[in-house]
């Protein structure tokens, strides 16, 4: 093990008995002490679930980073595993970056970017594609031939800083990487073919035209069609935001992807990026995501609790006539108790659902709003302050803003955008939605999934109360709410 390995070690065990749980979710991943971003090494080896992350043990704020892990048994209940890896040689010692897992043969293989060369800036980074080994699972071992696939490989144009966040595959003719780069026309996801692993040889453009660049591809089957996920910076009319998770379904054609339908926004909420796949050995494809946006400073830090960084819940994917449909994993229903359901409750002054308040809770309702203008919820409410949810029906607008929901994420006084919107029509004048509530965390699932936005919100008060109002009349026909157990 190496001396910078051993230190980020120790220091996660020092720091873990130290950190603040205040403000920590109990069924959502949060970093066991230190930063978290996004999610690497996603699936299944050994009998079980292996979910890796960009890790900075020294501080609650993004460093060099590390690979941190978790594994699972049955995707509630997560082990806290030694740093798998640390930014101890010379092609990464500036970043252990983003990246994926395969396992093949009894093997356990992490591509992950090398960060080196960072003197004085990024501008001076180098972003190499490097592979580890582990045969337990726990341990890795890099490559002796690290960077395997070296800028030198790049194609004319593409930037050698920002080549990053390799995506590994098997194909039934040898192995693929899929790595996003920015090129001269901006983001792109280039291909890599291997036959052993050792040795790689440039393919081509796998898709081009992704904004100003394209970060942490994932590429999967699901029905039959190819899905391409890739988290984009840059600004489009289509998309909400800087930067933004997406994914488009469509085919592959001679080692391209080929779209058949729309990019669709894979999240509308305020913190959401770089969410990356596992296969479950039941065949399931479930999602996973940092509930995060970069630019935010979070509470937890700036109060020094010691920990910085949550993980939305895992989400079974399915397609639906070309768009992926996300539901949290059918396991979290495990986690219910004391259910309350409630039917044809009709809403117009404010009023409160007593039986539905709590920290960690979930709420599944269906509203008819055909005799209502818009629709208002408030969670996490303790007196004034409370989480807004409001469905606009003229403008088929649902945003949601936690503008008066406590502690601000920005660095000083009053974040600049603690709101987000998603356009949502309503289903025979119904809205359904099933929301997640957990301490600081918040999932809104609409539509059986069809949309979903993701939020993190840090009240001062601890009622986490429930209300609702409408304008006009909204009637609530069905209505079911459980407290979840803690399980992580
Ligand atoms: C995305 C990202 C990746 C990179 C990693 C660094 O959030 O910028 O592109 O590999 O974070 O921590």
């Amino acid at each position: 093990m190496s001396e910078l390995l051993k230190k980020a070690q120790e220091t996660l065990d020092l720091k873990r008995p130290q950190v603040n749980p205040e403000y920590k979710p109990r069924y959502h991943l949060s970093v066991p002490a230190g930063w978290l971003n996004d999610p690497n090494g996603f699936g299944y080896f050994q009998d079980k679930c292996h979910l890796f992350y960009q890790f900075h043990p020294y501080d609650s704020v993004w460093g060099p980073m590390h690979w941190g892990h978790w594994t699972s048994t049955d995707l509630l209940h997560w082990q806290v595993e030694p740093v798998a890896m640390a930014p101890d040689m010379p092609y990464d010692r500036d970043g252990v970056f983003s990246g994926t897992a395969l396992e093949d043969g009894g093997v356990l293989y992490a591509a992950y970017t090398g960060v080196s060369e960072w003197v004085g800036g990024e501008e001076n980074s180098r972003q190499q594609q490097c592979l580890a080994r582990s045969t337990d699972g726990i341990h890795f071992e890099k490559f002796a031939n690290n960077p395997v696939i070296p800028s030198a490989l790049l194609p004319e144009g593409a930037s050698e800083v920002d080549f990053r966040d390799p995506k590994i595959e098997k194909l039934p003719d040898g192995y693929r990487i899929i790595a996003a780069s920015r090129g001269k026309e901006g983001g792109q996801l280039l291909s890599f073919r291997s036959d052993d692993l050792k040795t790689w040889r440039y393919e081509g453009v796998y898709k081009a035209n992704i904004g100003e660049m394209a970060e942490c591809p994932d590429a999967f089957e699901l029905d039959g069609q190819k899905v391409v996920i890739t988290s984009i910076i840059g600004h489009a009319p289509e998309l909400p935001g800087y930067q933004t998770p997406v994914c488009w379904v469509g085919h592959e054609e001679d080692g391209r992807f080929v779209e058949d339908n729309p990019v669709q926004v894979l999240d509308w909420g305020t913190d959401y990026y770089a969410p990356q796949t596992a296969l479950t050995p039941d065949g399931r494809r479930i999602l996973i995501s940092w509930a995060f946006s970069w630019g935010c400073v979070l509470p937890t830090h700036r109060f020094g609790h010691g920990w910085a960084g949550s993980m939305t819940v895992p989400r079974e994917c399915t397609l639906e006539n070309g768009k992926l449909i996300q539901k949290p994993i059918r396991e979290l229903e495990k986690l219910r108790l004391n259910a309350v359901h409630l039917e044809n409750v009709t809403v117009s002054e404010k009023q409160a659902l007593e039986q539905c308040a709590g920290a960690c809770r979930e709420i599944d309702l269906c509203a008819d709003l055909k005799n209502a203008e818009s629709f208002c919820m408030h969670l996490m409410e303790t007196g004034e302050e409370h989480f807004t949810l409001l469905y606009e029906k003229d403008k088929e607008l649902l945003t949601i803003s936690r503008e008066n929901a406590g502690h601000s994420l920005a660095k000083e006084g009053r974040e600049e955008k603690p709101f987000s919107t998603a356009k949502v029509a309503l289903k025979d004048g119904r809205l359904s939605l099933r929301i997640l509530v957990d301490i600081s965390m918040l999932e809104i699932y609409v539509h059986g999934g069809e949309t979903v936005l993701t939020a993190q919100a840090f009240p001062i008060g601890k009622d986490y109360g429930v209300s609702v109002c409408a304008k006009g009349e909204a009637k609530i026909l069905a209505l079911d709410s459980y407290e979840m157990t803690a399980s992580v």
